[in-house]
């Protein structure tokens, strides 16, 4: 099996002014974070600048949280790739739940998005999960399946998945480990499919009320590499915290 590196990405959300992402991250960059593991902050748009300019040269990288599927043009309120890129970042998190069941997101908007930050440079966090009433009428699978689809035409090279059941989304309510080892595994066999032997290394991330608490239980099951983190990521304390669980979680050869 591959050695996979555990990412853990902050996911801000419409949190963290520049004020406030300049003291989180310099609070972020005086810690030491572990060595076998890469972090990620995604602070919102307006922060991205300030973000960029303090983290250059150092290890924790910069993702915005969307960005749209053309480099320009008449589309009042959107960010193109290159926007980002021209910034010095390295991330987007694509097709986020929040996105999806606020923000009216489909399958396949979310596939053009992520096909257009990896042409223009950028490497992708591709979120799916099921929602609580999917999950109880035990088509969890099947919606994975679906959310899935427009995965096949990416670059697995600048691909991670975030599997977030939406139930555990700033719920408190995490997901045990056995569950979410079984949706990693499905995950897994859809990118070999894909991918095929490429798969393996392809890092999929667990979201969904990760906690220094649980982190290291989470990210020590065979096929869960990392997280993608809401509410933890917002504290120096508990995001470092779950970075350095996580450290020592990478499972392989
Ligand atoms: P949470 O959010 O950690 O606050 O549950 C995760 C996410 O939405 O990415």
């Amino acid at each position: 099996m591959t050695h996979r590196r555990p990412l853990i990405a902050g996911n801000w959300k419409m949190h963290q002014n520049v004020a406030a992402t300049s003291a989180l991250i310099e609070g972020l960059l005086a810690e030491d974070l572990g060595g076998e593991v890469d972090a990620v902050v995604c602070p919102p748009f307006t922060s991205l600048p300030h973000a960029a300019m303090l983290l250059t040269g150092s290890k924790i990288g910069l993702g915005a949280q969307n960005c749209h599927w053309e480099n320009s043009g008449a589309f009042t309120g959107e960010i193109a790739p290159a926007m980002l890129v021209e910034l010095g970042i390295q991330w987007v998190i694509v097709g986020h739940s929040e996105r999806r069941t606020i923000f009216g997101e489909s399958d396949i908007t979310a596939a053009r998005r992520a096909k257009a930050a990896q042409e223009a440079g950028l490497a992708v966090i591709y979120c799916v999960g099921e929602t609580l009433e999917q999950r109880q009428a035990e088509k969890t699978f099947s919606i994975l399946e679906t959310q899935m689809a427009g995965v096949a035409d990416l670059d697995p090279t600048k691909l991670v998945v975030a599997y977030e059941p939406v139930w555990a989304i700033g719920t408190g309510q995490t997901a045990t480990a056995d569950q979410a080892q079984e949706a990693h595994a499905f995950l897994r066999r859809r990118l070999e499919g894909f991918f095929s032997s490429d798969a393996d290394a392809l890092r999929i991330l667990y979201g969904g009320s990760m906690k220094p608490g649980n982190a290291a239980e989470l990210v020590g099951m065979p096929d869960v590499d990392g997280g993608l983190i809401g509410g933890a990521s917002l504290d120096v304390g508990s995001f470092s915290a779950i970075i350095r669980a996580s450290a020592d979680c990478a499972v392989g050869d």
